[in-house]
């Protein structure tokens, strides 16, 4: 089932992204990355996935997703006390599809402080994948743990950041919002980078 969702959601992402979006993904050569050169790729991950188009969906256990960043002002839970609940979806209270509903092609959002909307179900991360407010090397550790990352090696996380339609709104949020850092494809040849050279983390 799981299987066929992600099926279902590239499909959709070829057909949505047609316009130059799609991801290459293209392993630099074993052996051609020194450690130096993963950890400058993986000071660029660390930047993408602590900018609030990330962060402010990958929150722990108090299941509150954030609202932070330059078009929110100052950092707080997101407004009209929304809790995603362990579901991660607000089953348990308002689902978050209420407002974050389907939409079969990701523009971008068109009005500014309109609810996301993506090709894709909204929902925050698992909750082993918090990243909000953690320091570099706590999110390194994190995202080389397979027993954190979704038990994923580093081509399966590339391949994830392809398929994850959530992701490619994080680089096109529309109006008002500032995207993501690098570009997609940028950050897929990152962890290409410093899962080829090691995935090191600074505290090794
Ligand atoms: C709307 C909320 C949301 C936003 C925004 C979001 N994510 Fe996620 N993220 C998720 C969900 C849900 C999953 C679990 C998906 C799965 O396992 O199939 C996930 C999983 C991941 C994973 C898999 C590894 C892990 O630890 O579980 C990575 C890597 C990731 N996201 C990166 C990013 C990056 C990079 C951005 C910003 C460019 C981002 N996410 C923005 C919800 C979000
Ligand atoms: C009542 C409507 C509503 C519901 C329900 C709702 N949201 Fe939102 N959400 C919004 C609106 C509106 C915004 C944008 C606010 C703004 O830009 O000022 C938003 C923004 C967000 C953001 C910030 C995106 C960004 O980086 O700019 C996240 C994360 C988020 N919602 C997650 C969730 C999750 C997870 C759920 C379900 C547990 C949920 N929301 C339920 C209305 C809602």
């Amino acid at each position: 089932m799981k299987y066929l969702m992600i099926l279902a959601a590239s499909l959709i992402g070829t057909q949505a992204f047609a316009a130059g979006e799609t991801v290459e993904i293209n392993p630099p050569a074993e052996g051609s990355i020194s450690t130096e050169d993963a950890l400058a790729a993986w000071d660029r991950i660390y930047e993408v996935a602590s900018h609030p188009r990330c962060s402010n969906c990958h929150v722990g256990p108090s299941n509150l997703p954030m609202w932070s960043g330059p078009s929110y002002g100052k950092a707080r839970p997101h407004g009209m006390n929304i809790n995603a609940g362990e579901s991660r979806v607000g089953a348990e209270f308002v689902q978050c599809s209420t407002c974050h509903a389907y939409r079969e092609i990701a523009t971008g959002d068109r009005l500014e402080h309109s609810a996301p909307q993506v090709a894709m179900d909204w929902r925050l991360a698992p909750v082993e994948a918090e990243w909000f407010g953690k320091s570099s090397v706590e999110v390194c550790n994190q995202l080389r743990n397979p027993e954190l990352n979704g038990d994923r090696d580093y081509l399966a996380i590339a391949s994830h950041l392809d398929h994850d339609l959530i992701l490619h709104w994080a680089w096109n949020p529309g109006a008002g919002r500032e995207p993501a850092p690098y570009s997609l494809q940028e950050h897929v040849n990152d962890v290409l980078a410093w899962g080829v050279g090691g995935m090191p983390c600074a505290n090794d």
